[in-house]
């Protein structure tokens, strides 16, 4: 019998805490902030290994797989919160990604194509590999910026 009320508790608790992430309305303010929390820190886990790969630090494979992992779970979340509620909010995002969103999934794709990429070549101990694929990672960081985001 108790086991049955439990179990019967815990879905309770399960569905309420489902219909809330659902159905809850995240305020486009705090959507706009929580993206560019996630570039912010994107920023700051690939800006050591942009360094590297242009020799103005030294290359150190550890520090590189290490940035590359956190960048490959980074790398999935700003995207969610350039929701069209959040169009009028102020902020970087030009008017293109909302308007031309295939072409700012597009965008995503080949970030995300060469984030995984960059975590493939860490795991090897090619020093020129993985430099090479520092840099084409980057060129997708600043490929999405010149098209969907303000100069700063
Ligand atoms: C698919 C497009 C896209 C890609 C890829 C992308 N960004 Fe961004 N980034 C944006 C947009 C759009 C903004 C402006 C967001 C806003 O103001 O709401 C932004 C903002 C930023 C900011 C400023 C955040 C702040 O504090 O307001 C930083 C830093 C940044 N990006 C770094 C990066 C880095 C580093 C990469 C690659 C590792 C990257 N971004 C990849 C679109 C992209």
């Amino acid at each position: 019998m108790n086991k049955i009320f439990i179990s019967a508790g815990l879905a309770l608790t399960l569905g309420a805490g489902y219909s809330l992430t659902a159905f809850s309305q995240v305020k486009p303010e705090v959507m706009v902030k929580q993206r560019q929390s996630a570039m912010a820190l994107q920023g700051k886990y690939f800006g050591p290994l942009a360094l590297m790969a242009q020799g103005k630090a030294p290359f150190k494979a550890d520090v590189v797989a290490y940035n590359a992992s956190l960048l490959d779970a980074l790398s999935r979340m700003p995207w969610d919160g350039f929701d069209a509620s959040t169009k009028d909010v102020k902020s970087a995002a030009l008017p293109a990604v909302f308007a031309d969103t295939a072409k700012f999934k597009d965008a995503q794709d080949q970030f995300h194509g060469a984030v995984g990429k960059l975590v493939a070549a860490s795991k090897g101990s090619d020093e020129g590999a993985t430099k090479a694929a520092i840099g084409a990672l980057g060129k997708t960081c600043g490929g999405c910026h010149d098209n969907f985001r303000q100069k700063p």
